[in-house]
């Protein structure tokens, strides 16, 4: 879709932030769990690390650390946040892990809530999040992508144990007159009938409960991926709707800045920006350091390209993010930092 805004109101992408665990898997780690190396692993994914958060870190904590260092880039009082949300999969809380992250931010007025759509839950919380800032309602939104896989993934499965790793971002967005927009367009999919290449199901064990009646005990299995499926995937739908962006926003992808994509694995990356001709140059990846962190890799990624000088203010960003469910979706904006 391309943004009509009602009542003349845009929005802006005025801050960012994140945090990672400090705790480092090396690839050649893992060969002490399972039967792989580092050449496989990196040839195959372009990753080289991950983090994983240990006993005195959190999902909450590090997402509390991401929304503050957004805050404090876009300069603004946590008392005037009106929206927050939290893109997880992964939460410390099953009602929710977005208030707890309110009350250590002081985001007192705020509207919290999470979100879940897997892998492309920053993008889907960010169209969400414009929606109040373009139809007035709302000022100032902040959202914060962060998972914490490593608590579901099956650590004897050489196929996805490789993958992942945790980690937060998030971006403060704000709304503006309509004629600085910075939102320029989005598109967002699912489809359910594919979802069994992956997913995260809860356990069918079943309890009495009392005379003849049972409940349903409350647990996850780990992780379960067919990884080719999703790769297939990947590389058939991240440049369909990203081509679907850019023609209803008249855009070329030689005006792109960067192209900003889940970071899955790097083969992905570089057969999109092959699709599109776009020179590896333009296609952040920080994916040899993290790994996947599911939905905080897009804002994690941004936030290293704006603090160290990649992603200047204008700067024009093609994002995507796809994953389980299956969900994928595209966004097209400009960076502007703080206003
Ligand atoms: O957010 C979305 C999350 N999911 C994804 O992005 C997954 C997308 N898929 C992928 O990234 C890739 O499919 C993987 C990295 C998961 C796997 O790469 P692949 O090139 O598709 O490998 P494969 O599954 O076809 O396996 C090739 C071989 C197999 O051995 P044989 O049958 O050829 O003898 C596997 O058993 O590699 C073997 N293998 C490994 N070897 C060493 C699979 N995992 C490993 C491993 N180390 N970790």
């Amino acid at each position: 879709m391309t943004i009509k805004s009602q009542n003349n109101f845009g929005l802006n992408f005025v801050g960012s932030g994140s945090a990672t665990p400090s705790q480092i898997i090396k690839n050649d780690d893992l060969r002490i769990r399972v039967e792989t190396n580092d050449l496989w692993i990196k040839t195959r994914t372009g990753i080289s690390e991950r983090r994983i958060i240990g006993e005195n870190e959190s999902l909450t904590g590090l997402s509390s650390q991401a929304g503050q260092g957004a805050i404090q880039m876009a300069g603004w009082d946590p008392e005037n946040i009106d929206l927050l949300i939290l893109a997880t999969s992964t939460p410390d809380d099953l009602f929710g892990s977005a208030a707890q992250i309110q009350a250590s931010l002081g985001a007192k007025k705020a509207v919290v809530f999470d979100l879940t759509a897997a892998c492309s839950g920053f993008l889907f919380a960010v169209v969400t999040a414009c929606q109040y800032l373009l139809n007035g309602s709302m000022n100032k939104a902040l959202v914060i992508g962060a998972d914490q896989l490593s608590r579901w993934v099956d650590w004897d499965d050489r196929g996805s144990c490789i993958l992942f790793g945790d980690g937060a971002g998030a971006v403060a967005i704000q709304s503006i007159p309509e004629a600085e927009n910075g939102l320029l367009g989005f598109r967002l999919r699912s489809d359910g009938s594919r979802g069994n290449c992956l997913n995260l199901k809860s356990i069918e064990e079943y309890k009495p409960l009392v005379k003849d009646s049972i409940y349903q005990k409350g647990g996850f299995s780990p992780i379960n991926m067919n990884g080719q499926e999703v790769y297939k995937f990947a590389v058939r739908e991240v440049p369909t709707i990203l081509d679907e962006l850019l023609s209803e926003t008249n855009v070329k992808p030689s005006d792109l800045d960067w192209l900003l994509l889940h970071q899955a694995n790097q083969r992905i990356l570089d057969a999109v920006a092959d699709r599109f001709k776009i020179p590896y140059e333009k296609v952040l990846s920080n994916l040899a350091s993290y790994g996947n962190t599911s939905a905080a890799t897009i804002p994690l990624m941004l936030d290293e390209a704006v603090k160290d000088g990649r992603v200047k203010p204008g700067d024009l960003i093609a994002s995507s993010g796809f994953g389980a469910g299956l969900s994928w979706g595209a966004a097209l904006f400009r960076w502007h930092g703080p206003l």
